[in-house]
């Protein structure tokens, strides 16, 4: 099926070929194993004490299939956690109770091109969409968001985004923490008015002149030059949630955890690191486990990037209380306000060690997972990787200088089912106003690529040493971060579907002006 040589090396990069069907489940609607329904509407949320925010929020309901499936937390704004196992054939309603149109991406999984969620598929109000695919990725930490043309920003910022956490076999075999001591973290930051709600500082004509429409019901905006502004740098609130809702002191046991750390911010970069220098330990990245843990002094998370972190809180004294922090770095340069501002050390989570069982501190298995090595000569591009220079025009980003066209008679990017490409992201710079360059979070849909190099021009080195230590790169990634003067090269796979896909900026301000394109897959 793929042109490679080394039959188990190319077996191993590729996702699995063959659409997996599990055997032996009841059938339910359409043949399918687990049968949900999301709504997507308007809801409460108590993110902050006293008046409830009012937020957009996906409401689900399992129609059929294992309860486990899906996972309601009550009082966030995050949808429910959907909990599905390779090789399940899924089947999710979306109901679009929302003023205007929206879609549903399935973050970093592997589904056929009208499962994706490309805002081509858009969902008018009062429609329904179904979602029907078979789970063929590794287990991991995935996530699903709202994706409308041009408001994928916004819609997210009011809350339409849940997790998508996929087990397999291989993974369930492996002595990792489990239930309660298995903790996912989403976080995302957010700015309230004084009324507890929304803050969102993208002005309603930036949007609408940009896309040519206006968009009704008094979205919280500001206009203006700082409305304009924040449509161009990106959108950091001021305040932090997790998990959908206000941080608090969360109480752990002695013992391991496993982390989930999930970046559903619009636009904001983490660092994240244990307050008191304990190295991160590693276990996963986007697309699953790395193949042995990774120690870090501290841990870059771009948006839409997800890490799996192992701790053993038996590493500290009983009636700790060990903090994970977000530690200072250079070269994101965003519009920075309020108490958060970018770039700068704040708390993520207080955790207070109780309980008075107590072990020596376990290290995680050593041996996670096989990865295949990831070896450029594979691609068919190999001699010359395809070149995406990062630009920024008046007022909007782009792709080699253009922005994204929902509907072009040819995409620019063409690639052929069945092979392997090495793509570059280039930041230089291409097209910015002063100099300014500001990093960006690739992301690629319908696939998971492995990072093979990264290189840094020498007048950003410098900021550059404040994040390079906290790059994971070893595993499987569908989102990278590429830092002011940097490229960066991805060695991705098409297998299985053809089809019109999405390339974009994760930075959901710099998606909504055009940072977006469209590339095919051709049979
Ligand atoms: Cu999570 Cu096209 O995005
Ligand atoms: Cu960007």
């Amino acid at each position: 099926r793929l042109l490679l040589k080394g039959g188990s090396v190319a077996a191993a990069l590729a996702l699995p070929a063959t659409r997996v069907v599990a055997a032996g489940r009841p059938e339910v609607a359409g043949g399918a194993d687990v049968h949900i329904e999301l709504r997507a509407g308007h809801g409460e949320a108590a993110l902050r004490p006293g008046k409830p925010t009012s937020v957009w929020r996906y409401t689900g309901r399992l129609l059929a299939g294992d309860p486990a499936s899906l996972q309601v937390h009550a009082g966030s704004s995050l949808g429910p956690t959907l909990r599905l196992r390779r090789g399940q054939r899924v089947r999710i309603e979306l109901l679009n109770e929302l003023p205007e149109a929206t879609t549903i991406h399935w973050h970093g999984l592997h589904v056929p091109d009208d499962m994706d969620g490309h805002p081509r598929h858009a969902v008018a109000p009062g429609q329904r969409y179904i979602y029907d695919f078979t789970v063929l990725n590794r287990a991991g930490t995935y996530w699903y968001h709202a994706h409308p043309h041009g408001r994928t920003g916004p819609q997210v910022y009011r809350g339409l985004a849940g997790l998508l956490l996929i087990d397999d076999d291989e993974e369930s075999a492996l002595d990792l923490p489990r239930g309660a001591y298995d903790l996912s973290l989403v976080l995302q930051d957010r700015s309230f008015d004084s009324d507890n709600q929304l803050v969102y500082p993208v002005s309603e004509s930036a949007e609408s002149s940009m896309h040519g429409r206006m968009q009704g019901g008094g979205m919280m905006g500001r206009g203006g030059m700082a409305g304009m502004m924040a449509r161009m740098m990106g959108v950091l609130g001021d305040e932090l949630l997790l998990n959908g809702r206000m941080p608090q002191r969360l109480e752990v046991r002695a013992r391991p955890y496993r982390l989930r750390l999930v970046n559903a911010s619009n636009t904001r970069t983490y660092k994240l690191a244990w307050s008191n220098g304990t190295p991160l330990a590693v276990i996963g990245t986007d697309g699953g486990l790395l193949d042995s843990p990774q120690a870090r002094e501290y841990l870059m998370l771009a948006p839409a990037e997800r890490a799996e972190v192992w701790v053993d809180f038996a590493r500290w004294a009983p009636g700790a209380a060990p903090a994970l922090e977000s530690l200072e770095f250079d070269g994101a340069m965003t519009m920075g306000s309020g108490r958060l501002p970018d770039g700068s050390r704040f708390e993520v989570l207080r955790f207070a060690v109780v309980g008075s069982e107590r072990a020596a501190p376990r290290q995680p298995p050593q041996r996670l997972t096989e990865l295949p090595a990831a070896r450029p000569a594979i691609a068919v591009n190999a001699r010359r990787p395809k070149v995406f220079d990062l630009t920024m025009g008046m007022m909007v980003w782009g792709v080699d200088g253009r922005s994204f066209e929902m509907l072009q008679a040819s995409p620019e990017e063409t690639v052929k089912l069945g092979t392997h490409e090495i793509w570059e992201f280039r930041n230089e710079g291409r097209g910015a106003m002063m100099g300014m360059v500001m990093a960006h979070s690739m992301h690629i849909h319908g696939v998971q690529f492995r990072v093979i190099g990264r290189q840094v021009m020498d007048r950003f080195a410098a900021a550059y040493r404040t994040v390079s230590g906290g790059l994971v790169d070893g595993g499987w990634k569908d989102t990278v971060l590429v830092m002011p003067g940097e490229r960066v090269q991805v060695l991705v796979g098409f297998s299985d579907y053809s089809g019109l896909f999405l390339y974009h900026c994760h930075m959901l301000e710099h998606e909504d002006s055009g940072l977006m394109r469209n590339y095919l897959v051709k049979a």
